[in-house]
């Protein structure tokens, strides 16, 4: 976990100090002091948010809604959720992403989910953030998935201030009754996005988002004044088998392939395609 990790990157460094470098120990390289650096910063930012009064309010949220959507480990894993996390952001140089990260870590600490349980994905990660992620024990992807992820187990998708088109990705891959209820989001309100796009625009271009966003159980999640441009507009956001049963049954029916062709501000970074 990260704070075993943690706890040894802290011996190391008192190793350091000392001057007692063991002979096989190479003086560091800057990025990887810079990496250090990273992790004592991502360190005093989880003790930070430990003190805040949010921080117990979410705990409670998380955990009641994983007691009510798992009853058993992910097979062959000690995993009873896993997690995928899309735009984080750039945490060494980003004080909102190193919250973020740090509230992550004691999410999937609070609900017992091992940190290799839990997948990171982000265009602008540094080749150093891929490194300080890996080594405190996440998966970090290396194909942009576009948020175009397919569950099979629980997951809980940690997407923190993303575009429309990656949520409506991610419904889309996983448009149906049985599965949809799997997935777990943190992320912008729904409800703030219907309330900030024009009907007939989110309907043409997020129409995934659109169907759902009636019958989607949402809780918002508080936060204290201090930390509102880190988690601003943030939620909860569950599909309950018996709200999606509200929906006409033909809108499960074939649904295609989201396509942002004729969109103009597309809040996403897309995969490079092959030319037709
Ligand atoms: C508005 S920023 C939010 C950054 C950070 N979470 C914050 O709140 O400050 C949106 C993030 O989504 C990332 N992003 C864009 N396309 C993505 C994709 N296809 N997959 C994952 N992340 C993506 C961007 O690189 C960017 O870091």
């Amino acid at each position: 976990m990260a704070a075993s990790s943690e706890w040894q990157a802290v011996r190391r460094r008192g190793a350091a100090r000392k001057g007692k470098l063991a002979q096989s120990e190479k003086p560091q390289a800057p990025e990887s002091v810079d990496r250090g650096q990273d992790r004592r910063r991502i360190t005093e930012a989880i003790n930070e948010l430990r003190c805040e009064d949010f921080w117990p309010e979410w705990k409670e949220i998380l955990s009641g809604c994983q007691a009510e959507t798992v009853d058993e480990t992910v097979e062959g894993t000690d995993c009873f959720m896993e997690c995928v996390c899309y735009g984080l952001g750039n945490f060494s140089s980003c004080v909102s992403a190193r919250y973020q990260l740090a509230m992550l870590l004691l999410l999937l600490d609070a609900l017992q989910i091992p940190v290799g349980c839990c997948s990171l994905y982000d265009p602008v990660f540094t080749e150093s953030e891929c490194e300080t992620l890996r080594e405190l024990g996440f998966t970090v992807l290396t194909e942009n998935e576009e948020g175009k992820r397919a569950v099979c187990h629980p997951t809980l998708f940690y997407l923190m201030h993303c575009g429309k088109a990656l949520y409506n990705n991610l419904l889309w891959k996983n448009w149906s009754p049985q599965i949809l209820p799997k997935v777990t989001v943190i992320g912008n309100s729904f409800l703030g996005i219907q309330e900030r796009t024009l009907q007939r625009q989110l309907e043409r271009d997020y129409s995934f988002l659109s169907d759902v966003i009636n019958v989607c159980e949402e809780t918002s999640l508080p936060c204290s004044q201090r930390f509102l441009d880190v988690f601003n507009d943030t939620a909860l956001i569950r599909f309950p088998p018996h709200k999606l049963r509200k929906l006409p049954e033909s809108i499960w029916d074939e649904p295609s392939e989201p396509c942002y062709e004729h969109c103009q501000d597309l809040e996403i970074i897309q995969r490079v395609r092959e030319p037709k």
